[in-house]
């Protein structure tokens, strides 16, 4: 069975995506959308999609083509919007990129008109289906690496950018176990003009239910321990037998008491198309199955993320713990813009 896709958004992450989906053939691309003209055009030329396969808005894509699944790879900003034209124009499924949102109250209404359409909703984590995820996992499966004592994590990018992945990553590696509380700290206010809005730099400790310690650094003082590495996005699991430690673009060691330590390298090249074509393929399975339920990547789990990363900040305006999720008021993000660009009247 084949499902027809709506692309929505077609800058350079939509292009990857595209990479990844021409290995997967259940997905029919059958239409793009931008409201950029030139990029549509570009994008439509790329891709073999004919002129009558571009629209400019979503509802004139709707109007003209029968859509199973779209996918919506815009600025976040603008997310909310799309995803309630999509969810009235009767897809079966959305896969909207990362960050889910930039305002909690976006993703929980984004969640919930597709909740109350019955359409499935997921956010692009695709670093759960990476080979060296697996290969973690396996290890923790298999009880090598014992029981987690904590889990660790740094990104260079922002909260918005790349801790949300590395944050959903870890939740994953814990069995996506809820968060109940975060203590944290933000600095610097340069990205709030960026794609990704929000403070440069944070710390944070989380808490699972279960009480596993998750340790979060994120900004461009975060370490560069791996020369061969471009992004620098690492993970690390410590159980009481042994640690498995991971750079999405650069390798990952597994070290277990007694047995030799298990490593490989150079993982980018491969890693990132393997992770996305697992993705879509996942897609296509609950979907048709309609087990929107054991969907990866489904939002009810990436909404956890913009939990965490919205504690995160009132943790740090307002110097307590912060139980998750948070309770902030609607436009927690420019609140906390004002705030930390010292503007009157935060
Ligand atoms: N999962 C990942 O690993 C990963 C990697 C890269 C980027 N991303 C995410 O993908 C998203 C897009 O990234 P990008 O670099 O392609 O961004 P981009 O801003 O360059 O491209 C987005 C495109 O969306 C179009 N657009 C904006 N509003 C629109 C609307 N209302 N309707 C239709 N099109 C609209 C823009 O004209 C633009 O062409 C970001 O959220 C980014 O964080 C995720």
């Amino acid at each position: 069975m084949q499902l027809r896709m709506g692309l929505v958004g077609c800058g350079p992450r939509q292009r990857q995506h595209m990479t990844a989906l021409r290995q997967v053939p259940e997905l029919k691309v059958a239409a793009c959308v931008d409201i950029d003209a030139q990029r549509l055009q570009d994008f439509g030329q790329a891709y073999g999609l004919g002129p009558g396969q571009r629209f400019r808005t979503v509802g004139d894509m709707l109007a003209a083509e029968h859509i199973d699944v779209a996918t919506v790879v815009t600025s976040p900003r603008v997310r909310l919007e799309i995803v309630q034209v999509l969810a009235q124009g009767g897809v079966r499924a959305i896969l909207v990129e990362k960050p889910m949102a930039l305002e909690l109250e976006d993703a929980y209404q984004m969640l919930r008109v597709c909740t109350d359409a019955g359409i499935q909703l997921m956010v692009n984590h695709q670093y759960r289906f990476l080979p060296f995820v697996g290969a973690i996992r396996e290890a923790l499966a298999s009880d090598s690496l014992g029981k987690i004592e904590y889990v660790r994590t740094t990104c260079p990018m922002n909260l918005h950018a790349h801790a949300v992945h590395m944050i959903d990553l870890a939740n994953y590696l814990v069995g996506d176990e809820p968060l109940e509380w975060v203590l944290g700290n933000v600095g610097g206010t340069g990205a709030f003009a960026s794609k990704h809005p929000g403070p440069d730099s944070a710390i944070a400790t989380f808490a699972y239910r279960n009480g596993i310690r998750l340790h979060l650094e994120c900004g461009p003082q975060s370490p560069r321990s791996d020369d061969r590495a471009k992004l620098h996005l690492y993970i690390e699991v410590v159980g009481d037998r042994g640690r498995a430690w991971g750079g999405i673009d650069s390798g990952y060691r597994i070290v277990t008491g007694g047995a030799a330590p298990r490593e490989m390298r150079d993982l980018w090249s491969t890693g990132q198309t393997v992770a996305q074509v697992a993705l879509f393929r996942h897609i296509v399975q609950t979907v048709v199955d309609q087990r929107a339920d054991e969907n990866l990547c489904r939002a009810s789990l990436g909404v956890r993320t913009i939990e965490a990363v919205i504690g995160t900040m009132q943790s740090a305006l307002e110097h307590r713990i912060v139980s998750l999720p948070p309770q902030v008021p609607p436009g927690y993000l420019e609140q906390v813009r004002r705030t930390l660009t010292g503007v009157s009247g935060a």
